[in-house]
């Protein structure tokens, strides 16, 4: 069963193979390094006994994918992680975000049509729910315009998928990830922010190794418990076995429609500071943190409906907070000691 992951050795796609190596399905990775580290391929084969293969170009060469899959013709699914993903930035360079998001998928689509390859998972996002009406939020909750070009990539990128499932063989699952977080046990493998993170977790970590002087915390006057937004915090590994489990349906045609979405969240939601709190603990240090004002752009809660997936799929995110916060906190260490080394 040969699956190949796109972006694979990014943050969620590496944990992804770990899953895919443990359950016995043979992976292909192609990813052009743009955001990730080609050592990644190792520490997976540390964590697995299994390399798996790597080719390192970039999806949105139309010819270098066409002829990838007509290479690999006996692949059985893709899981697609490879995008851009920094919010910001795509509103600095929207085209940029366009290209590299939209083109690869198209690229693949057309390539998977013309191998009659006919299944693809595809990384999609809370972020298309915008500021929920009501929560927690189903996938039934209405699609909001997207706040920023990176966004609007996973929706049209949906809309892309249904589009070509309308007329193909070819069967999707949109997985729409909340806030994912944490790393793999072992501190092989996990999230490598280039430059200065965007996002809260990879901050606090780095704050608390010294690499940055001082997180910034962005409002504490939101309409929420304790004043500071509220997210749904999901460990990434938990995040990785969904995938399994969406590959495993579609190939064993236990699909319901040609097109499914799933939330992947774990039903909580927590707050800045309690993310803040959480870490102090399993850390044992204080963090040096000020409130500042809101960051643009920001909604203010946002938790996923799980029961879907969970009825569906058969699956539950397993990890609590404080196991989420500790492995992002000895993933940082084992980086740390690497630079050392
Ligand atoms: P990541 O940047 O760690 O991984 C993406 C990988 O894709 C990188 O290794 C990068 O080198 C590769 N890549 C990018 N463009 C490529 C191209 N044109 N050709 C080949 N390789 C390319 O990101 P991640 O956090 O692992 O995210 C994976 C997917 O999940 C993305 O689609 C992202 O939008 C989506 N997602 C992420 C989050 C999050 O918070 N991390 C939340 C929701 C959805
Ligand atoms: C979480 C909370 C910040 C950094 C983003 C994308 C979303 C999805 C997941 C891809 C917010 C606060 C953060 C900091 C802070 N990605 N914060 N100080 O914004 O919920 O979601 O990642 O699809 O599309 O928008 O995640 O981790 O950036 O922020 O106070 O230095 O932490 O204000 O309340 P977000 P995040």
């Amino acid at each position: 069963m040969k699956i190949l992951v796109t972006g694979g050795t990014g943050y969620i796609g590496s944990h992804t193979v770990v899953e895919l190596q443990n359950k016995g399905f043979e992976v292909v990775i192609v990813d052009n390094l743009s955001n990730s580290s080609i050592k990644i391929v190792d520490n997976i084969s540390k964590i697995t006994g299994i390399r798996p293969l790597l080719e390192v170009f970039d999806l949105t060469d139309r010819e270098k994918t066409a002829d990838f899959f007509k290479r690999n013709n006996d692949l059985k699914g893709v899981i697609h992680f490879a995008a851009f993903k920094a919010v910001g930035e795509s509103v600095e360079y929207p085209l940029k975000y366009y290209r590299n998001n939209l083109v690869s998928l198209v690229n693949i689509l057309e390539s998977m049509g013309n191998n009659e390859v006919q299944n693809i998972v595809f990384s999609s996002s809370c972020t298309v729910y915008g500021e929920p009406d009501e929560l927690p939020v189903s996938e039934q909750a209405p699609i909001k315009k997207a706040e920023s070009p990176y966004g609007n990539t996973k929706q049209i990128s949906e809309e892309i998928i249904g589009d070509t499932i309308n007329t193909s063989d070819i069967h999707g699952i949109a997985l729409r990830y909340f806030n994912p977080i944490g790393a793999h046990e072992s501190a092989l493998i996990g999230e490598l922010p280039l430059g200065i993170p965007n996002n809260l977790v990879p901050f606090i970590t780095q704050t608390a190794i010294g690499i940055r002087e001082q997180l910034k915390v962005f409002g504490n006057d939101y309409p929420t418990r304790d004043g500071t937004p509220i997210r749904d915090y999901i460990h990434v590994v938990d995040l990785a076995k969904a995938h399994v489990i969406a590959v495993d349906r579609m190939i064993n045609n236990k699909m319901k429609k040609a097109l499914e979405v799933f939330n992947l969240g774990t039903g909580k939601g927590y707050s800045v500071l309690e993310v803040i709190k959480s870490f102090e603990k399993v850390s044992r240090q204080k963090l040096n943190y000020k409130i500042v004002d809101r960051r643009a752009g920001d909604v203010i809660e946002v938790w996923a409906d799980p029961t879907f997936s969970n009825h569906e799929l058969g699956w539950k995110a397993e990890k609590g907070l404080d196991e989420m916060v500790l492995t992002a906190w000895n993933w940082e260490k084992a980086l740390l000691n690497k630079i050392n080394e």
